[in-house]
C-alpha cells in the first residue's frame, strides 16, 4: 500500500482576480502523494504554499478565484467535481490542519461538542456514540485526562492543546490525506516537535498520506520523505528528502539550505541570505523567475522559463549540470 498514489497535482494553476486584474499566484504546480509518505512544500513567504492547499480542498472563494489544471484524488478530478461532492471530500477524506487554531475553533462551544459534531456530521453517529469518539481522538493526541478536557472551551486550552484538539477535529473522520499547514509554527519549540511525532505516529497509525506545509528545513528533514521547493508560485525543485540535502541542484534551494543554522556549526558565522528580493506577482520575470537574483544567470535564462525536468530528483534550471560540475555541492551556491 505504501506506493499507492492519493492524490496528483498535475499542471494547478490558480489566479485571483482582484481589482488590479488577474494574478496567478499558483502557476502550473505538479506533484504526486502516496498512502503512508510525508510530503513537504517549502518556500519563502508568499510563494503559494497555502493557495496551493486550500486550491485543493477548493476553499478559496470561486467567484473571484478560477483554477486550471488537474487535481486527481483516487481518480477523480476535484476540479470536476459539485460543491455537495467536494463536501463530502473535505473533513472525510482530506482534512487540513490551519496555522492558527484560535481561527478555526468556535469560542462557544466546548471542544468535546465540537470534534462531536465533526464526526456526526461525516460519519451520521448518533451524538452520545459520537462524543465518546471525540474523547477517544482527544486521547488519541496524548491530551491528559481527555474527559475533563472534553467539556472546556478553547479559551482554557493552551496552544498546544488547542493544536491537539485541530488535529483530533481533522483525523476524527479518518482521513486519507492530511494536510498540515504550518501546524506547529505557533508553538514554542517542545510542543512543535510533540506535534510533529504526533502527526507522524498517526501517519503509522491510519495509513495516510501527510502533506506538510513548513518555513523550517529541519522539521522536513526530521519527517518528510520528499520534499518540493515552491519559487514564486512554481516548483522549481522536488527529491527525496536525504538527495535533496546532500545534493541540492536549483540555486535557490542551494540558498536555502545554506540560510538553515547549523546545531553543530560555528555560531559566529553569519547565516548565508539569498541576495534580492522576490518580485511582485504583478510583474514576474519573463524567463527564469529566479533569474533576477541568481548568480549564473545568463540570457537564456533571462529569455525563456525552464520546465521542471527529471524523473526521481527533478528541477527547474537551464545550467543546474553546469552548475554541479562547476562548483561542486551545496557550498557552490550562490
Ligand atoms: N484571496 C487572495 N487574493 C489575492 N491574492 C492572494 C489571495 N490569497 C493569497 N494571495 C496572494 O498569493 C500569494 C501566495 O500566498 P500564500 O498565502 O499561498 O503564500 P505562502 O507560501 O503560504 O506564504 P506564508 O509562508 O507566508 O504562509 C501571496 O502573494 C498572497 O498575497
Ligand atoms: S535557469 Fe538560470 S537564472 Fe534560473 S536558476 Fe538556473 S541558472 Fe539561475
Ligand atoms: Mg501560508
Amino acid at each position: 500500500m505504501q506506493n499507492e498514489c492519493l492524490l496528483e497535482l498535475k499542471g494547478l494553476k490558480t489566479t485571483f482576480f482582484t481589482e488590479n486584474g488577474p494574478v496567478t499566484v499558483v502557476n502550473g504546480v505538479s506533484f504526486r502523494v502516496s498512502a503512508g509518505e510525508t510530503l513537504g512544500v517549502v518556500g519563502e513567504s508568499g510563494c503559494g504554499k497555502s493557495v496551493t492547499s486550500e486550491s485543493i480542498l477548493r476553499l478559496l472563494n470561486e467567484k473571484t478565484t478560477r483554477y486550471e489544471g488537474e487535481i486527481n484524488y483516487k481518480s477523480k478530478n476535484l476540479l470536476s467535481l459539485t460543491e455537495e461532492e467536494m463536501r463530502d471530500i473535505r473533513g472525510n477524506e482530506i482534512s487540513m490542519i490551519f496555522q492558527d487554531p484560535m481561527t478555526s475553533l468556535n469560542p462557544v462551544y466546548t471542544i468535546g461538542d465540537q470534534i462531536a459534531e465533526s464526526i456526526m456530521i461525516h460519519q451520521k453517529l448518533k451524538k452520545k456514540e459520537a462524543y465518546a469518539k471525540a474523547i477517544d481522538m482527544l486521547r488519541l493526541t496524548g491530551i491528559p485526562s481527555p474527559e475533563k478536557r472534553a467539556g472546556e472551551y478553547p479559551h482554557e486550552l493552551s496552544g498546544g492543546m488547542r493544536q491537539r484538539v485541530m488535529i483530533a477535529i481533522a483525523l476524527a473522520c479518518q482521513p486519507n490525506l492530511l494536510i498540515a499547514d504550518e501546524p506547529t509554527t505557533a508553538l514554542d519549540v517542545t510542543i512543535q516537535s510533540q506535534i510533529l511525532d504526533l502527526i507522524q505516529d498517526l501517519k503509522q497509525e491510519l495509513k495516510m498520506g501527510v502533506i506538510l506545509i513548513t518555513h523550517d528545513l529541519g522539521v522536513v528533514a526530521e519527517v518528510c520523505t520528499r520534499v518540493v521547493v515552491m519559487y514564486l508560485g512554481e516548483v522549481i525543485e522536488e527529491a527525496r528528502v536525504g538527495d535533496l540535502f546532500a545534493n541540492p541542484l536549483h540555486p535557490y534551494t542551494k540558498g536555502l539550505l545554506k540560510s538553515v543554522p547549523q546545531l553543530d556549526g560555528d555560531r559566529s558565522q553569519k547565516l548565508y541570505v539569498i541576495q534580492g528580493s522576490v518580485p511582485p506577482l504583478s510583474n514576474v520575470p519573463k524567463g527564469c523567475r529566479f533569474a533576477p537574483r541568481c548568480a549564473y544567470s545568463t540570457k537564456l535564462c533571462e529569455e525563456s522559463a525552464p520546465d521542471l525536468s527529471g524523473t526521481e530528483h527533478k528541477v527547474r534550471c537551464w545550467h543546474y549540470e553546469a552548475i554541479v560540475q562547476k562548483e561542486g555541492g551545496l557550498h557552490a551556491a550562490q
